[in-house]
């Protein structure tokens, strides 16, 4: 009798926020994005293969970053399809070198707060994706990729 006419948007209702809201957003991204490069930046190792000037590397890190937890895809409205792996190509990636990212990547992410459900979810993709930029002993092309703005 009380039977609503139009069904209620239950899946909307209880639909659980995803894993960039759980997170904290934006600012919680921006954190881990510095936590991030001050630890490069102190790790002689890994920050001889990175660039001298890293600022435009943090911001695309961090536009990445958001998109690739479900924020805004603000990363490929500026630069395209991330196309990782070939981006990657002029930097000589080595297993140490990845595990050095993974490890700072993961202090990163703990300094800015994030709780260990989201930790989990993020570094069952984020261990993968670090493994599939090794490319020390592959013969790729080693020059910058040209910068593919869409707009
Ligand atoms: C495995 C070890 C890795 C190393 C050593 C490494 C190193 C680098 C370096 C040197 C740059 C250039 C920075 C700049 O131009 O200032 C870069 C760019 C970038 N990296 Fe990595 N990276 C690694 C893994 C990853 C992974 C797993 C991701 C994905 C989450 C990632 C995402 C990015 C992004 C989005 C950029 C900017 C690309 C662009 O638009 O030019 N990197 N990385």
């Amino acid at each position: 009798m009380n039977e609503p006419l139009i069904p209620l948007p239950r899946e909307r209702a209880s639909r659980e926020p995803g894993l960039f809201e759980r997170m904290g957003g934006r600012p919680v991204v921006e954190r881990i994005v510095r936590e991030f490069y001050d630890r490069v930046e102190a790790d002689e190792e890994l920050r001889r293969l990175f660039p001298e000037e890293m600022t435009a590397g943090r911001e695309k890190q961090a536009l990445f970053l958001e998109q690739w937890l479900g924020g805004e895809p603000r990363y490929s409205e500026q630069y395209g399809h991330p196309r990782l792996r070939a981006r990657h190509f002029p930097f000589v990636i080595d297993e140490r070198a990845a595990g050095l990212w993974l490890r700072h990547m993961g202090e990163a992410f703990r300094a800015a707060g994030v709780p260990e459900r989201e930790m989990q979810e993020v570094f069952a993709g984020l261990g993968p994706l670090a493994k599939h930029m090794v490319n020390a002993s592959e013969d790729v092309p080693r020059e910058p990729l040209k910068e593919t703005f869409l707009r």
